[in-house]
């Protein structure tokens, strides 16, 4: 999603800017632009539809002079994405950058019309510029048309702006979208995120909702939505500037999928004590023995992960688990019991529609625990305990390690709350660990038994229709398995529980729509393998990832097989999940498509 920067320094902004863009390419985005206050104190801009190399090249056509510059990825939300409507916007002596939605957008554009202002793109943020333009013109003063600015939009926004004739200034705002800045020497920048100005600075503030802050280049100052001064904390940001390179691998996809051992790896180590082998986490603010329920919510991978952990939750820890995708559930009118607890699984932390249940189930008095990647985000900040993975940064817009990480976390969860709740004893509970500390291990013997998967790719990558079939706690590897080959391959796929094959989908079968079973030889395998005849009886071509046992059974059967180590049922749905995506990736280089940012989508949806 769009991602925003600016620079206010000593040396030429422009490469600053670029580069900061370039590590703000993995949100998604179809447009670009900078635009730079050059040295007569004029804004100068340069835009391009599509990828970087379309601005770099526009860029040696338009060089941008200048020290002091803004910088914008759009992913589009309103109007096409044209190079028109491609940020920054200029209107007079002001430019900006935005992301998020402005929700009233088409009542300021009529107010600004009848002044008799003139729009030039379809977009909501072009109302920003008019409108800073206007308080300019009535205050000659940016920071008072800042002000007054703020106070009329409503939505989200991550907000950089610069204005001709000030030389020394650059005005950023957060409301609902993140924004962070960076202090340097003689210079400062803001950024969407502490990785787009990683090799700039690792001292970040990062402004909280409705605060505003005057940049320049000595010093900086920070307001809240009235327009109070404030103080907030600076941070040394963990991304190094060298953490996002391809490390040799073809994308970046490629690489965060062979980082899956270590992110399990890390995020195992960071909670389980080396002596005792036991997991501690933060104590919740709560008893977990008198929980009444957990409410899990998430978007995309995230949600399925939280799927898997409603199965472990409700069989483990004997614990009711309501479950829904964010964007359902924050308007659901959902009866909440007095001291539940939500659970919200999110790779970046900024995902619009779980904060949105977030701030809702706090509103309504549920204890807020989070699963994150990214610590400092927004959920991070306002949850009431943070429970951390430790996959590093994802890059790639299809998540991959970030998904088994969180996996891991929920597992060393249920079996914590399953402890304190008494519904597992010490020799359980010492299993289930050791099955989880196995893990790393046997993922890196999946990934270095790759032929398989790549001949199953072959099949796939052939089909127009692809279905998914799980059961148990394997059925939500079957939905990632399906949405992660949508997302890169543009094959259509439906993941379906494989009992539920006769009730709708066996009449979608035939030899052109392979069917692609998540099978450990589990309690529920011998009802997998009836389903799976079923489907071959009527000349359906089955795919299935199985363990050697089941390999033995499924051997008459199945047309494809990819053999996995054997695991414990409780690990399984961790250890499918790298195939199950593997095997995307696999179909995405066979068909061409764009691995790392697949069309239209974004890496972290800070819209609704
Ligand atoms: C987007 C990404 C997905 C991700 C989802 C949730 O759709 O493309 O890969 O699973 O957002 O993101 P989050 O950061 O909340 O985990």
């Amino acid at each position: 999603m769009c991602g925003i920067c600016g620079v206010i320094g000593h040396r030429p902004a422009t490469p600053l800017v670029f580069e900061a863009l370039r590590r703000l390419e993995y949100r998604g985005y179809d447009s670009a632009g900078i635009a730079t206050l050059d040295n007569a104190k004029h804004i100068t801009r340069c835009r391009a539809a599509g990828k970087l190399d379309n601005l770099e090249n526009a860029l040696k056509e338009t060089p941008l002079e200048g020290s002091i510059a803004i910088g914008h990825t759009r992913w589009a939300t309103h109007g096409l994405p044209t190079t028109n409507n491609a940020h920054p916007h200029q209107v007079g002596k002001v430019a900006i950058v935005h992301n998020g939605i402005i929700e009233n957008f088409a009542s300021l554009k009529k107010e600004l019309e009848s002044l008799g202002r003139h729009f030039t793109t379809e977009t909501d943020s072009e109302v920003i510029a008019h409108l800073l333009d206007l308080y300019l013109r009535e205050e000659n003063d940016p920071q008072k048309a800042a002000f007054r600015t703020l106070k009329r939009l409503e939505g989200a926004y991550a907000l950089a702006m610069i204005f001709e004739d000030y030389d020394n200034l650059l005005i950023g705002a957060r409301h609902g979208a993140p924004l962070a800045i960076g202090y340097g020497e003689g210079e400062m920048f803001l950024g969407s995120d502490s990785l787009a100005l990683a090799p700039l600075s690792c001292q970040i503030t990062y402004l909280e909702d409705g605060d505003w802050c005057v940049l320049t280049r000595e010093a900086v100052q920070i307001f809240d939505f009235d327009g109070q001064k404030v103080e907030r904390p600076i941070q040394t940001a963990s991304f190094s500037s060298g953490s996002i390179g391809k490390d040799g691998y073809k994308h970046f996809m490629e690489k965060e999928l062979h980082e899956h051992p270590v992110a399990i790896g890390q995020t195992l180590q960071r909670i389980i004590d080396p002596v005792t082998r036991r997991i501690t986490l933060p104590s919740p603010p709560f008893d977990p023995a008198s929980l009444p329920r957990i409410t899990i919510t998430a978007c995309g991978s995230a949600y399925y992960a939280g799927l898997v952990g409603r199965y472990w939750l409700e069989s483990i820890a004997k614990l009711p688990v309501e479950s829904d995708v964010a964007s359902e559930l924050r308007y659901r009118d959902v009866p909440q019991p007095n001291q539940g607890m939500a659970l919200l699984i999110s790779q970046s932390g900024e995902t619009a529609d779980t904060l949105g249940v977030l701030r809702s189930l706090k509103a309504q008095n549920q204890h807020i625990v989070s699963i994150l990647n990214v610590e400092h985000s927004t959920m991070g900040r306002e949850s009431d305990v943070v429970l951390g993975m430790v996959a590093g940064p994802e890059i790639s817009v299809a998540s991959t390690k970030a998904f088994t990480a969180q996996l891991s976390v929920i597992a060393a969860l249920t079996i914590t709350l399953a402890r304190l709740r008494g519904t597992i004893d010490d020799k359980r509970e010492a299993e289930l660990t050791s099955h989880l500390l196995d893990l790393p291990s046997k993922v890196v013997d999946v990934l270095s038994h790759i032929d398989s998967i790549k001949s199953m790719a072959r099949v796939i990558s052939q089909a127009r229709d692809v279905l998914f079939l799980g059961r148990g706690s394997c059925m939500p590897i079957a939905q990632e398995g399906a949405l992660k080959l949508k997302e890169i391959t543009y094959i259509h796929a439906e993941a379906y529980p494989a009992g539920e094959l006769k009730h709708g989908p066996i009449s979608l079968i035939d030899q052109t729509v392979p069917v692609v079973a998540i099978a450990p030889s589990n309690i529920l395998f011998d009802k997998m393998i009836s389903n799976l005849q079923e489907a071959k009886a009527r000349g359906g071509r089955i795919l299935a990832f199985t363990d050697e046992a089941g390999a033995s059974r499924l051997e008459a059967i199945a047309d494809e097989m990819v053999i996995l180590p054997t695991v414990d049922a409780f690990v399984a749905p961790i250890l499918y999940a790298v195939p199950v995506q593997y095997l995307a990736y696999e179909v995405a280089l066979l068909k061409g498509t764009d691995v790392d940012q697949p069309r239209n989508l974004a890496k972290s949806v800070t819209v609704e």
